[in-house]
């Protein structure tokens, strides 16, 4: 079945250039009506001029599409709040947001400032958290939301001279974990994408022949499943060049030490089992950590824990 989004309202952050002008395309052509929001900077966030928004409309206008161009920076509320409401007003509904704008500082943290580190994580996270706050309470009316995060192997793994980004990466994981618990009686799905893409944000650390598989087009696809009606929720989607994976936080069932043995060296004679990756399980929730432990202590005291 053709995945389509006719009479949905769609909100791609950052979508003047990359990986969210394609998204911003691929929604529009299969029906959305697009709001393609870019600050129009450059990769550091410096500057910023609309022509690259502007730029896309016409193109998904050329095709046929309707979509309307706005400025706002995502790291400050009152312009996010402000591109919400005059999405309210000419389409009514807004039924999917990608979070897609994002900037770079790369720096090795013993040379990174503070401020560079304060940016990205305003820009990401804050951004991210801002659009999403600013559509809320609108998907709950609607009792219908998608809304996607951009995430990074950077910060789910790690990636030398980038600790503020992977730290603002890591967030949006942190704010889609409880937001997946709050929305779900509201049939809002929350989601995340890993991609890699050949870019202006990653030109030049890209080889040449690598840079021309890894094209924003191959993402894209993961996107539009993850935004879809019938799409996944609590899901951390990595993609590039064709590649699609699925990134988990899991835990090992661990074990419980008698009173005893609740010394760092007790952990370290029983390594081997705390860390054992073939017992590892996904939590749902943060509360089910406590159950497990508390299960286990109790019964490891031979006390019922009903
Ligand atoms: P890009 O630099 O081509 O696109 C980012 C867009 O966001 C730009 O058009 C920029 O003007 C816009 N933007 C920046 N700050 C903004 C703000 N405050 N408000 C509104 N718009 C703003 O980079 P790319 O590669 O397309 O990145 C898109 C997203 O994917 C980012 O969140 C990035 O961190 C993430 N990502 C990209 C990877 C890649 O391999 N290209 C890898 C992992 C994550």
């Amino acid at each position: 079945m053709t995945i389509r989004y006719d009479g949905q309202v769609a909100i791609v952050t950052g979508a003047g250039g990359g990986l969210g002008r394609s998204h911003a395309i691929a929604l529009a052509a299969r029906g959305a009506k697009v709001v393609v929001n870019d600050l129009g900077g450059s990769v550091d966030g410096s500057g910023g001029s609309s022509d690259a928004a502007k730029a896309v409309v016409a193109e998904i206008e050329a095709a046929g599409g309707e979509a309307m161009a706005n400025g706002a920076n995502v790291a400050d509320y009152a312009q996010v709040e402000k591109m919400v409401a005059e999405t309210m007003e000419r389409w009514g509904r807004i039924d999917i947001l990608v979070n897609n704008a994002g900037i770079l500082r790369d720096k090795s943290f013993v040379k990174g400032s503070l401020d560079d580190f304060k940016l990205v994580v305003d820009v990401h996270l804050m951004g991210s958290v801002n659009c999403t706050k600013a559509v809320w309470d609108i998907m709950r009316e609607q009792a219908y939301g998608r809304i996607l995060v951009t995430t990074s192997s950077s910060g789910l793994y790690g990636n030398f001279g980038q600790a503020n980004y992977g730290s603002a990466k890591m967030g949006v994981i942190g704010m889609m974990n409880t937001l997946v618990l709050e929305g779900a009686k509201y049939n809002i799905h929350v989601n995340a994408l890993a991609p890699t893409a050949g870019t202006r944000m990653t030109e030049g650390l890209i080889q040449e022949d690598a840079f021309k598989l890894l094209t924003p087009e191959t993402v894209t696809p993961a996107v539009l499943y993850m935004v879809s009606e019938g799409g996944p929720n609590r899901t951390i989607l990595s993609a590039g060049a064709g590649g699609y994976a699925v990134a988990k936080i899991v835990e090992t069932e661990g074990m419980w030490l008698p009173p005893e043995e609740q010394t760092p060296e007790g952990i370290a004679a029983h390594w081997d089992q705390i860390n054992d990756f073939n017992t590892v399980r996904e939590l749902k929730a943060g509360g089910e950590q406590t159950i497990k432990f508390v299960m286990a202590a109790a019964a490891g005291h031979g006390i019922s824990a009903e």
